[in-house]
């Protein structure tokens, strides 16, 4: 027997939190090195997409990526796209971060290389067609001067195709390579969707070491054929899922055990039942639970007392935090599919929803849409509308709408 720590407790819900034990994703990490690795030697290679629901742990598994890449001496940034926000910005410090990593040993290159990503990220700016005001003055901390002439003609598509050429040149000096992340791929606004496909087509065909890897909801996939029709053939897409029964165990036992605590194996049962896998609600779950219990091991009587704090915690926190972003319509329409998905969430279709409204298609639209954009719901196949939120047809059920 061992009297529980809470400072000790070591689960880690909330996004983007890394976990204590990254269960599950082997498969993924090691296809991830072989395409480091093909690059690197210029052999033809796809990206990797991963793409799944909110809480399934995409930004963790894209973090442990870039680890892996900044393992292999590989030049890497990071972006989190955001609605209506053009890349131009985001991916001049991503790039900047990058090259930065690479080190390469010759300055003169080096400063060359700068000098464009310098011009590339101050076009911005000067294209906007009011005046900077002060706040837009923005300077990338870049200390050579910006050149001219490249990758700054104002054309997303070509100032990237010539950025990316030359940042991957300078990998390539190297022999290592430059990977840029982008966690939120499905609200890249549409244009510079289109330019990111367009320059990784180019670079590998160029066979250039260079690679965007993605993170986004299950439509991503759609979005980026939307915009480029050859995009299936540039990016291998990896559906990110629940954990399966042996995982979520790992998930949960590997850190106790790293404290000299354990669970009775109905402990797990009841967990797996009240988590059903996804990785949030394993760490929330497991969280509370740590703390409930007084000893080791934990038992399934410590699970029937904390089931109802943590899922009290998150309705407030996970469920209640998305619901309060969406307006009264929007509501209504969320509230008619989690009647028609039933418990189980499924996916329903936009006319049912229509119909259970009492209301034409068409002047759905607008909250379908505006539901889409704020990340709450996505459409499976046409016609077709389901959660982004595991569990949120049953959060909503057993939260009517006042
Ligand atoms: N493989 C895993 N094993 C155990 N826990 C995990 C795993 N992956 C993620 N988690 C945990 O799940 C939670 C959610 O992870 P993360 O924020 O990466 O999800 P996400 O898919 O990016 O969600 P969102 O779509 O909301 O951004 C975090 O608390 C994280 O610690
Ligand atoms: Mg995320």
């Amino acid at each position: 027997m061992l009297d529980m720590d809470p400072v000790r407790n070591p689960y880690a819900p909330g996004a983007g939190q890394r976990p204590p034990e990254l269960a599950g994703r082997d498969g993924e990490l090691s296809a991830f090195d072989v395409v480091l690795e093909r690059i690197a030697h210029g052999r033809p290679e796809r990206s990797l997409v991963l793409t799944g629901l909110r809480g399934v742990g995409k930004t963790v598994l894209l973090n442990q990526l870039r680890s892996a890449a900044i393992g292999r001496g590989w030049g890497t940034g990071k972006i989190e796209a955001r609605p209506d926000q053009s890349l131009r910005r985001p991916v001049s410090s991503a790039l900047h971060m990058a090259l930065r990593e690479l080190r390469h040993p010759d300055q003169e290159s080096m400063d060359a290389v700068l000098g464009v990503l310098k011009a590339f990220a101050l076009r911005q700016a000067e294209s906007s067609s009011h005046p900077p005001r002060v706040r837009d003055r923005w300077q990338p901390g870049i200390d050579v001067a910006a050149s001219s002439g490249r990758a700054d003609s104002g054309d997303m598509e070509i100032d990237l195709v010539e950025l990316l050429s030359d940042a991957a040149g300078l990998a390539a000096d190297v022999g290592r390579g430059v990977a840029l992340f982008i966690d939120e791929m499905q609200d890249v606004p549409g244009d510079d969707v289109s330019a990111i496909c367009a320059a990784c087509h180019e670079l590998s065909q160029q066979g250039a070491p260079l690679i965007v890897v993605g993170a986004g909801l299950p439509h991503l996939p759609a979005v980026l054929s939307a915009s480029k029709s050859y995009s299936e053939r540039l990016f291998r897409y990896l559906r990110i899922d629940r954990l399966d029964r042996p995982a979520a165990d790992r998930a949960l036992l590997a850190p106790a055990e790293r404290e000299e605590v354990t669970f009775e194996p109905e402990a797990l049962d009841a967990l797996y039942a009240a988590a059903d896998g996804y990785p949030y609600f394993v760490q929330a779950y497991g969280k509370v639970t740590w703390d409930v219990a007084a000893s080791s091991p934990i038992t399934a009587a410590d699970v029937a007392v904390a089931a109802p704090v943590a899922e009290a915690e998150l309705a407030v926190g996970f469920f209640g935090s998305r619901y309060d972003r969406a307006t009264p319509a929007e509501r209504e329409y969320m509230h008619a599919m989690a009647e028609l998905g039933g418990p189980a969430g499924a996916a329903v279709s936009t006319s049912e929803v229509a119909v259970s409204l009492g209301r034409k298609p068409a002047s759905l639209s607008p909250a379908r849409d505006s539901l889409i954009k704020k990340g709450l719901v996505y459409s499976a196949e046409r016609g077709q509308i389901a959660f982004t939120v595991p569990h949120f047809g049953r959060y909503l059920l057993s939260h009517p709408s006042e």
